[in-house]
């Protein structure tokens, strides 16, 4: 049986599932159209990620984000990808009661065509996820480093350094799956931590920035495309030199147009 995005049929929650132990799951964050046609066909899952704060908007942290931005660039990327599986990541303060998710969950799927919404937290998300989860919610997790919290925490620090850590990342993990989520992301963990959380739940665990044990990886798409120039997270692997190609075709297109060569008579009407 072929449950392989490659083959192009739409993915959905049961598909996903299916990965694990099976084949690795490729999740890319997109933002706009352009982006989302150009990965509909080779990524398993478009996350909307509030990453978008940061790459997009250029503000320092995810924390700013409002559900009408998220709901604005999910419309954008299932406009571009119309058969992707999209994730809407739920924005700070969007989800921190039972009542106050469901609302905002219920308006992501009444104004967008997401398949499914991401929370960040663990044990002390999971009643909030079980009532999403009850409510036809699809809930992909997120657990280990969680940057919603970078304020509360202090920074964006690496997980289960410690047994302590480890023994919480585990509940966490167990406690999301049992409050239903069909996979869950885990970031910024140590690898062999990954690994145990990985061998702990049944449904697919995502990881970014927590080694190759996981059942798939999920990357900022101007990360991996090296758009982003300030700082390069030791996780994050350029496929592609995106700033330099960049700024070297606009040089291009300056030096074009002092020097009158652009437009050629071809390209006037
Ligand atoms: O916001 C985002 O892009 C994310 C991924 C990094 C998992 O949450």
């Amino acid at each position: 049986m072929s449950i392989i995005k490659n083959d192009f049929e739409k993915m959905n929650i049961t598909k996903i599932k299916k990965f694990k132990n099976n084949k690795k799951l490729t999740m890319i964050t997109a933002y706009d159209a352009l982006f989302a046609k150009l990965f509909e066909d080779i990524a398993d899952i478009i996350l909307v990620g509030d990453s978008l704060n940061m790459s997009f908007a250029g503000k320092p942290d995810t924390l700013s984000a409002t559900l009408d931005q998220m709901i604005y660039h999910t419309n954008a990327v299932c406009a571009g990808a119309k058969d992707a599986f999209v994730v809407l990541d739920m924005p700070f303060g969007t989800y921190n009661n039972k009542d106050q998710a469901i609302e905002n969950a219920v308006k992501v799927y009444a104004q967008t065509n997401a398949a499914a919404i991401k929370i960040e937290g663990g044990e002390d998300r999971a009643e909030i996820i079980e009532h999403l989860t009850k409510n036809s919610i699809a809930v992909m997790g997120h657990i280990g480093l969680m940057p919603q919290f970078v304020r509360s925490e202090g920074g964006y620090k690496v997980r289960g350094k410690n047994k302590e850590d480890e023994d919480q990342l585990i509940k966490d993990a167990l406690a999301v799956e049992k409050a239903g989520a069909f996979c869950i992301v885990v970031e910024g963990v140590m690898s062999d931590v990954a690994k145990k959380i990985t061998q702990a739940v049944k449904i697919p665990v995502i990881g970014i920035g927590a080694g190759n044990v996981t059942d798939g990886q999920v990357l900022v798409w101007s990360d991996m495309l090296g758009f982003f120039e300030e700082f390069k997270p030791k996780f994050v692997r350029h496929y592609l030199d995106g700033a330099s190609l960049v700024k070297d075709a606009v040089n291009q297109y300056r030096t074009d147009v002092q020097s009158g060569d652009f437009p050629s008579n071809q390209e006037e009407y």
